[in-house]
């Protein structure tokens, strides 16, 4: 079964804490949360101030994808605001072997998100280093894409290198994710999915859930 992380970014965020609190209730197992700048993707969204806002409200992990330039600097205000586990972009960061120390020195897990068109083997040298790598299957920014099927075949090679390797991080994949594609996903060595309106605008919350977990 399918470990399921909802994206707040589809939720009404005139009542994320009721929001929250609903997917927690009908069984997800994170909150993804994307923090957006405005600059790395053509959209802007939250910060820490709101993250620590909501953190009372569930007991569940927050998994922060981070699309923001320079993640570096705001590392520490993410782990003060209740952030449990931080995904960087490999575009996102000159030198990603720093980011994920810095990240893992402020005692959270790490992650790794590759874009669409960014081969895996921009990652290989890190991989023993983190606990999470996020595959895009849509390019960031928006809520409600299509899936990219091509993402199907990164997650299957990457689940190889998994094996081959030895190693234990979990595969995550994000956008474009409904019951169909979750199955897909699934199929191809993935852990854990986002969702963002596959969920919160689903007519029943609690049946798209249990048929995206599978
Ligand atoms: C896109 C975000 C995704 C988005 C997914 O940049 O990273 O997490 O919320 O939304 P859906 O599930 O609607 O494609
Ligand atoms: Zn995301």
């Amino acid at each position: 079964m399918l470990k399921l992380a909802p994206s707040i970014l589809a939720a009404d965020f005139s009542k994320l804490a009721e929001e929250v609190q609903c997917v927690e209730q009908l069984g997800a197992d994170y909150i993804h949360i994307d923090v957006m700048d405005g600059h790395f993707v053509p959209n802007i969204t939250l910060g820490p101030g709101l993250i620590k806002c909501l953190r009372p409200h569930t007991s569940l992990p927050f998994d922060v994808h981070l699309m923001i330039e320079n993640p570096d600097l705001f590392i520490q205000d993410f782990k003060e605001a209740g952030a449990d586990i931080i995904t960087v972009h490999v575009e996102a960061c000159r030198h990603l072997h720093r980011t994920l120390q810095l990240i893992k020195q402020n005692g959270m897990a790490c992650g790794v998100v590759l874009n669409p068109h960014t081969p895996l083997e921009m990652i290989k040298h890190v991989l023993h280093e983190v606990d999470w790598v996020l595959i895009m299957s849509v390019n960031p920014g928006f809520g409600g894409q299509t899936f990219i099927p091509e993402a199907l075949n990164k997650i299957a090679i990457l689940n190889e290198w998994r094996k081959k390797l030895e190693l234990s991080f979990l595969i995550e994949v994000d956008g474009g994710v409904n019951e169909q594609t979750a199955r897909l996903c699934e199929e191809a060595g993935a852990d854990v999915v986002v969702a963002g309106s596959a969920v919160f605008n689903a007519p029943n919350r609690r049946v798209a859930i249990e048929q995206i977990k599978g």
